[in-house]
């Protein structure tokens, strides 16, 4: 954790397959959080939201982190990183606890978190996360804050996030070769939903997309809890690598011609409309129809948005999500892109961003910021939650000493 002016600092770093963004954000109790310092550095060394060359992602890093410190005027030795990848997996599962003195307290949470947390993992993977769904106290269910409440047994429903653990060694490595602390490594999709989801969409049902270079990350939230997080290895990236392939251009030149002139519905572009696309080698640049370059690009959309269909369908979550899908991450802005979505999910859609308010929130409020600001929000429910329960923990042994002794 850092200071500045006694006041606390929590440090988002997302660390994508396009790019490392840092967001450095001030709390000050019962202030909203307010955004001071940005950094942000490409990445060459993840592949699908893993990486894969350790020395040019702790560049990235070391490069995002300085320009952030620099902004924030603070030094940065603790972050919530994000952590993505299809080797995430998720399970629901299920635990029970006595209640001590009949009235639940933050060490009764942390018990029976525990015992639902306690499932056989195999050796090759680690517990990255766990996200309590809901509490039941002697057969009441439906139960979201229990402490305080009487009862004599506390049962939780708990979502857990697992990762390989040679992906998530390989993560934290590249993060504390530079100088920093692991304080948490986030699913990316719970991180992006944090940010951009309302309560109002958790509660009615909702699906988060976030679709970046190398990874589709997903989010399912029903009846105010989250239910279902899972990594798809596609995203913009393998746009871009259609469009290089499908129109014989480079790939620096499909990138720049995939932000410029694509389409995800080819309906969106008339039959005359051409643009000039550079060829390899020294060829001559050719023109090329935009019809033909939006039906390159609408045809890896929809496969994404059918992947996501499929995992909707998976989880058997499809028919609880009344308030939709929202869709965030960089590469969302494609034109067509959440026509088509409706299309394929025959739901309401939503382009979501991170909604902070003051300081340079503006500068974080892009579709590319989601993660990296919802790590920033995340970071700072959980040193709430960690501070709240170590006062509840001491107010715990206080009265079981006045108990005892009275
Ligand atoms: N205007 C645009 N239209 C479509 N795609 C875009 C646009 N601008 C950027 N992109 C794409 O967005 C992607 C980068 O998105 P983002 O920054 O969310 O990814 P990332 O977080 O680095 O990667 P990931 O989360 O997949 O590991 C790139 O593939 C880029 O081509
Ligand atoms: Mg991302």
């Amino acid at each position: 954790m850092n200071r500045r002016n006694e006041k606390q600092l929590i440090v988002g770093l997302d660390i994508g397959t396009s790019k490392v963004l840092v967001v450095v954000g001030e709390v000050q109790p019962g202030e909203p959080i307010e955004v001071i310092g940005i950094g942000s550095h490409i990445t060459r060394g993840l592949k699908r939201g893993a990486v894969v060359d350790i020395e040019s992602t702790m560049h990235s890093i070391r490069s995002a982190v300085e320009e952030a410190e620099l902004m924030a005027g603070c030094e940065i030795r603790a972050v919530h990183a994000s952590i993505s990848g299809s080797h995430l997996e998720t399970l629901n599962s299920h635990g029970t606890a006595a209640i001590r003195d009949h009235e639940v307290s933050a060490t009764d949470i942390e018990a029976v978190l525990d015992a639902a947390s306690a499932v056989a993992i195999p050796a090759d993977r680690k517990l990255l996360y766990k996200e309590p769904q809901e509490y039941r106290i002697d057969g009441q269910d439906g139960i979201r804050r229990p402490v305080g409440m009487s009862g004599v047994r506390l049962e939780a429903n708990v979502h857990l996030v697992t990762g390989a653990a040679s992906a998530v060694q390989n993560l934290a490595k590249c993060i504390e070769r530079c100088g920093i602390q692991v304080d948490a490594l986030i699913p990316a999709a719970i991180a992006s939903a944090r940010a951009v989801l309302t309560d109002d969409e958790r509660e009615l049902g909702v699906c988060l997309v976030d679709i970046g270079a190398g990874t589709t990350d997903i989010a399912i939230f029903a009846q105010g809890a989250i239910r279902h997080t899972r990594a798809l290895p596609v995203g913009g990236d393998q746009v871009t690598n259609d469009i290089a392939f499908g129109i014989h251009t480079p790939t620096s030149n499909a990138e720049e011609i995939k932000i410029k002139y694509a389409c995800a519905l080819p309906q969106m572009a008339s039959t005359e409309e051409t643009v000039q696309v550079p060829s390899v080698g020294d060829r001559p640049p050719r023109r090329l129809a935009r019809q033909a370059l939006a039906q390159c690009v609408h045809d890896r959309y929809e496969e994404i948005f059918e992947m996501v269909q499929d995992e909707l369908r998976r989880s058997a979550l499809d028919n609880l999500i009344s308030a939709g899908v929202v869709l965030t991450g960089g590469s969302v802005p494609m034109e067509g892109a959440l026509e088509l979505a409706e299309e394929v999910f025959h739901k309401m859609v939503r382009i979501g961003r991170p909604q902070l308010q003051g300081g340079k929130a503006e500068a974080v409020c892009g579709v590319t910021h989601s993660v990296a600001v919802g790590l920033v929000l995340h970071g700072m429910r959980s040193e709430a939650t960690v501070s709240g329960s170590g006062v509840d923990r001491a107010i715990d042994r206080l009265r079981a000493w006045l108990n005892k002794n009275f």
